[in-house]
């Protein structure tokens, strides 16, 4: 599976998020992981980054190439479940929050966009 996404605005994304080594983040989502991992490698082992994406195979490629650390977890979900996911992982506040808000290259070239509605398309979780 050729997941391919360069991540949009990277260096603005990640000075924006000011991370705190020891933080909780969570990316909303996830797709390839180009920003997860960016998040990622700024966390100490005490840090925490929960990565969200609703579509199955973005999970996959998000988890293995998540998989090198351990302080990032990935979970197949929408992120208008946010609230509950972090609930499920015990955690009652986080440190930053980014929503990368479209579609993978990939997603476009599989032709996913045709399964989802019109309203998903709007981005209203
Ligand atoms: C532009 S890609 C993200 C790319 C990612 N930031 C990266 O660096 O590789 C957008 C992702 O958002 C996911 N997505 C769209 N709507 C979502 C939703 N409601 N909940 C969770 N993920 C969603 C898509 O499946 C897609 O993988």
């Amino acid at each position: 599976m050729d997941f391919h996404h360069i991540p949009v605005m990277l260096t603005e994304c990640i000075e924006g998020l000011a991370i705190d080594p020891d933080g909780i983040y969570v990316d909303g989502t996830a797709g390839g992981a180009g920003h997860s991992s960016a998040i990622a490698a700024k966390l100490s082992e005490k840090g925490r980054l929960i990565a969200l994406d609703r579509d199955p195979d973005a999970v996959a490629v998000a988890t293995e190439r998540l998989s090198k650390f351990s302080n990032a977890q990935v979970i197949h979900s929408n992120y208008s479940e946010i609230r509950s996911v972090l609930d499920r992982l015990e955690i009652d506040s986080v440190d930053g929050i980014l929503m990368d808000l479209g579609v993978s290259s990939f997603q476009l070239d599989e032709g996913m966009i045709s399964s989802i509605p019109t309203r998903r398309l709007n981005w209203q979780g």
